[in-house]
């Protein structure tokens, strides 16, 4: 059966340099990577077969690369330089070539990134064992649809509603989903996170996970008022995001973990827990890039 060494033999064929630092990462964390890794194996093998493997360590690299080169000219620039929207719902959003490797990158860093560790702990421990029994949870930014798998994998009794806004990455998720057996509790589709459209009632979802998706708006705070709104009253949020880190899609640039937890104070969320790890600076360099994730509540 395949397991999250797969992911690591496949990194050591294809990007040779990357595979110590993952190993390393997983060797010392292996409860909650493999927690991950492991039914992500097997989602990935029954979907797409034994090239998951590689596709996902070659995305991985190219990723990697990619937020290296962000990083130098956001070092050189002093701020983001993003592309415009429509470019980026085209070349990146919408454009298959980019963004399936990418989604394998994108579940790929929790578990390979030191500065990720304490998300999968905080999502695991804090969030998702602390949903009340039957919960409905919303996803915004669903991506792979890998969270929201886990979710179900961790709480059959849950039902997740995933969005992202995406067509690539809903097809991933849907794949994904189609070899798991959480078919009837997880839910994924196209739809933009700040226009959902939904017919449920304020106040429905006791449960909102809103992973690495701020800072890839123009502005967060239409977000939080989203999540303010379908949050119910004794509901909890996972929510977390990057500052001070470049990517081709970053559009917000967070400096201060102070910057989101106001953002979401002054829509009437309370934040309970928080994590903010900082991973690897340019040599001399003048932003540190971190991974910050919380718990919200309403009160
Ligand atoms: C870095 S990925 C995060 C995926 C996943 N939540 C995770 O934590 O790995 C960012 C995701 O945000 C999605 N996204 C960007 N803007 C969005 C929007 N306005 N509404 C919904 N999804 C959006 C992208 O399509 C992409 O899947």
């Amino acid at each position: 059966m395949k397991n999250s060494q797969d992911f690591l033999r496949s990194l050591e064929k294809n990007a040779k340099m990357l595979a110590p630092a993952a190993r390393a990462t997983v060797e010392a964390n292996a409860d909650l990577c493999s927690w991950l890794l492991n039914p992500l194996a097997q989602w990935a093998d029954a979907a797409y077969g034994d090239r998951a493997f590689d596709d996902a360590a070659k995305g991985y690299a190219r990723y990697c690369l990619g937020v290296w080169k962000s990083q130098q000219m956001y070092e050189k620039k002093g701020k983001y330089t993003p592309e415009a929207l429509p470019e980026l719902m085209s070349e990146v959003y919408e454009d298959e070539g980019y963004m399936v490797p990418y989604m394998w990158a994108a579940i790929l860093i929790y578990p390979f990134w030191p500065s990720m560790i304490s998300h999968i702990e905080m999502y695991r421990d804090h969030f998702l064992k602390a949903l009340q029994p039957g919960a409905k949870v919303l996803e915004l930014a669903s991506g792979h649809g890998v969270m929201g798998l886990l979710a179900a994998e961790t709480r059959s009794d849950i039902h997740v509603d995933g969005f992202d806004i995406s067509p690539p990455a809903v097809a991933v998720a849907n794949r994904l989903l189609a070899v798991s057996k959480h078919g009837r509790n997880v839910t994924f589709q196209v739809k933009d996170a700040l226009n959902l459209d939904l017919t449920e009632e304020r106040a429905t979802y006791k449960g909102i996970i809103s992973a690495m998706l701020a800072e890839h708006l123009q502005d967060p705070r239409p977000l939080f008022k989203v999540i303010a709104h379908h949050l119910a009253d004794d509901g909890l949020v996972f929510f977390s995001t990057a500052l001070e880190s470049a990517q081709r899609d970053h559009t917000f640039e967070f400096h201060n973990e102070s910057e989101p937890i106001k953002m979401a104070e002054e829509v009437g969320l309370r934040v309970t827990r928080l994590v903010s790890d900082a991973g690897q600076p340019a040599p001399g360099g003048r932003f540190l890039p971190r991974a910050l994730a919380m718990i919200l509540r309403k009160r």
